[in-house]
């Protein structure tokens, strides 16, 4: 599997609109919605309100990766505005149990996010409740950051467990990712990209010729 989701937290949120459109057309597939409390992260992004903005210009599934305390609070809003897949992480305080729940009984797709330090095997006891698993290939909170050493040694041992575990869970990657990165970490077994800058930094449309070029896609 292949698909490339982009993170709207690098597009121009005076024309975020805009930037959406343009990221459609020239051949995004999923976009991604980086929820940021202050206090989870250091940073404060945005919060529902802003997929609600989004749901009303795209039908591309929406995708929302909560860097927040108590993820269990967003899921029952975000799930009345539409959005598609939720991920949590796994190093919140408490763990995601609650908010894995949450999404499941919301109907919705769930991802469980791993940082950097926190090894694959942390993941295991969730798999079956997993949709996705979302690999953090930077230090989350920010975007334009590189792509970690041993990151791609992460998805290939991601895929093993999966693997060895019978999960079809599919492996996301998440931060440092450009036609430069792209093709190490898709040939160490990561099916979904997710980029800021790579796509809404410079010209959207060739941008993305070039990641499709990079993916080795007509
Ligand atoms: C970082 C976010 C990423 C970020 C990626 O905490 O989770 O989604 O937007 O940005 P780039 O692609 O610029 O590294
Ligand atoms: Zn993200």
């Amino acid at each position: 599997m292949l698909e490339f989701c982009a993170s709207i937290l690098a597009a121009d949120f005076a024309r975020l609109g805009q930037d959406v459109g343009a990221a459609e057309a020239a051949g995004v597939d999923v976009f991604h919605i980086d929820v940021m409390d202050g206090h989870f992260v250091p940073t404060i992004s945005f919060g529902p309100l802003v997929a609600r903005a989004l749901r009303g210009v795209t039908a591309k599934p929406l995708d929302v990766h909560l860097m927040v305390e108590v993820p269990q609070q967003f899921v029952p809003e975000l799930a009345a505005i539409g959005v598609d897949r939720i991920s949590v992480h796994r190093e919140v305080p408490g763990g995601p149990d609650a908010a894995l729940a949450a999404i499941h009984a919301a109907g919705l797709k769930a991802g469980l996010v791993l940082n950097p330090e926190t090894p694959v095997e942390a993941a295991e006891p969730y798999l079956p409740l997993c949709d996705q698993i979302l690999l953090m290939t930077v230090h989350p909170g920010r975007g334009g950051q590189a792509y970690l050493p041993g990151s791609s040694e992460k998805i290939a041992a991601m895929r093993a467990l999966l693997q060895k575990a019978g999960s079809p869970a599919i492996i996301q990657v998440d931060g440092g990712l450009n036609a430069k990165t792209l093709p190490e970490a898709r040939a160490a077994g990561a099916d979904s990209f997710i980029m800021g800058s790579a796509v809404f930094g410079g010209d959207i449309r060739r941008n993305l010729q070039q990641l499709r070029q990079a993916a080795g896609m007509p």
